[in-house]
């Protein structure tokens, strides 16, 4: 067997800083409490949930994840946050609509005790929202400094050891990569410049990188999937992944494309159209913001599919992406989808799913997940993106010039290789002959 890498313990307590204290942080938040309590079970997390299969299949071994790789234990999580909204995650839970109101209140004394920290934002990135616990600086380098007094005063008053920042507020409006990105130089001069071109979420990712504390990203925001802030990560050895967290309609297409492909079945067309009421679905009803989204939604096929590859099943479909804002539906997302296919001799066919979810209930396992791996990969010196993460992202990050891999049962091999190889256990290559064969 190999060494492995060396891991620093997961000793004392583990910050989570979570930015924005909406629906998916408070569901998040709030769920943790809950299993701390033993009310409920940690369901869709695959740290808490998750097996690892080790060696041959003969050998039986498949310990859970969270017994195989040293990670931080649910009781030493401690929650901070920022938002434009005074409202304690008590208040915030109650108005997000996705908990029932009695498991809000058997948590109250938890959720009344987060109070979120006076945010960064700016209007010109989210029209829909006006708020006003927010800094004023006379600059964006100062706005950086402030948040990253916010986090070193964090640290100290709750004692943690450890830190871990998650973008987990609206999404911003389309924002394409320029020369102020492009350099840590050019970005920095930018932060004094009050260049337009640097979003809240960047100030944010800056300092967080800067106190080097892990950041992930699961908003589509260009935010940290630019060199200056990439760069910046792996000067200071910080390990960063995103972006958009992979749930409801998005995570059912990287699970049914790459069947489809597997089997070799044409696809003419993907239609995609979903009605949402909460407040990430009136945020998206502005088209700038919406844009950010259905950049990040409308890749996945592409990549999934490879047209350069087959261009007579994959060559033309189209693909067409909707979110509807609806109030009534609230939280609860109603998703569906139209795909039109087609199988030997060209005969057509279609299939229809109608997924009838609860957004921030499959992105709250999410948050925890990501805080738990990145928290590891810091302790294992892993810096820069982790590519390792795609699993949890519509848009995964990763090196310049690789293409990103979407199909979300390869990323989960990914994921679980990556844990093998810190662990020095044999990588699994299901190739399995030495079953049969006696001299493999
Ligand atoms: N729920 C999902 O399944 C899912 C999946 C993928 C991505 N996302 C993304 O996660 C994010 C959060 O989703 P949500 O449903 O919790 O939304 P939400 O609107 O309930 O919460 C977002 C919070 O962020 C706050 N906020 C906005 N700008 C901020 C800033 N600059 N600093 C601090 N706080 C700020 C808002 O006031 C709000 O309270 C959104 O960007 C959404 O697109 C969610």
């Amino acid at each position: 067997m190999r060494k492995g890498v060396e891991i620093a313990p997961a000793e004392g307590k583990l910050g989570i800083m979570l930015v924005g204290l909406g629906a998916v942080s408070t569901t998040f938040v709030a769920g943790v409490e809950a299993v701390r309590k033993g009310m409920a079970l940690p369901i869709g997390s695959l740290t808490q949930m998750g097996t690892i299969r080790l060696g041959k299949r003969t050998e039986n071994r498949f310990p859970k994840i969270k017994d195989f790789v040293p990670l931080a234990d649910l009781n030493d999580l401690v929650f901070g946050a920022w938002d434009i909204f005074p409202d304690s995650a008590y208040e915030a839970a109650l108005k997000a609509g996705v908990l029932e109101k009695q498991l809000i209140e058997d948590l109250r004394e938890q959720l009344q005790s987060l109070k979120p920290m006076p945010a960064v934002f700016s209007q010109e990135y989210v029209k829909k929202l006006n708020g006003n616990n927010v800094k004023k600086a006379k600059n964006k380098m100062e706005l950086a400094e402030a948040l990253m007094e916010d986090i070193a005063r964090f640290k100290t008053e709750n004692g943690c050891e450890r830190l871990v920042m998650i973008w987990a507020a609206s999404t911003e409006a389309f924002l394409e990569p320029s020369e102020v990105h492009s350099s840590i130089e050019a970005f920095e001069k930018g932060l004094y410049d009050n260049d337009p071109k640097i979003a809240p979420s960047m100030i944010y990712a800056y300092a967080a990188i800067k106190s080097g504390v892990p950041f992930a990203n699961g908003a589509p925001n260009l935010t940290i999937d630019i060199p200056a802030l990439t760069e910046l990560a792996e000067i200071k050895r910080v390990p960063i992944c995103g972006k958009d967290f992979k749930t409801g309609q998005t995570l059912m297409k990287t699970i049914i494309a790459p069947g489809l492909k597997a089997r070799m079945l044409g696809l003419e067309g993907w239609y995609s159209t979903n009605i949402l009421g909460n407040r990430d679905g009136e945020v998206l009803d502005d088209p700038e913001n919406f844009r950010t989204k259905e950049e990040s939604k409308l890749s996945v096929l592409d990549a999934i599919l490879q047209p350069e590859l087959y261009p007579e099943l994959y060559g033309k479909f189209s693909h067409v992406v909707r979110i509807n804002y609806y109030p009534p539906r609230g939280d609860n997302k109603e998703g569906w989808d139209n795909i039109d296919i087609f199988g030997w001799l060209g005969y057509k066919m279609q299939i229809k799913i109608d997924f009838l979810c609860r957004d921030s209930i499959l992105a709250a396992p999410l948050v925890l997940d990501l805080a738990l791996f990145l928290d590891l990969a810091q302790r294992a010196q892993m810096k820069g993106v982790q590519e390792w993460l795609s699993f949890y992202f519509k848009s995964p990050q990763t090196a310049p010039g690789l293409y990103p891999e979407h199909d979300l049962f390869i990323q989960l091999k990914k994921l679980k290789n990556t844990l093998r190889y810190l662990r020095g256990e044999e990588l699994i290559t299901h190739l399995g002959l030495e079953y049969y064969e006696s001299d493999i």
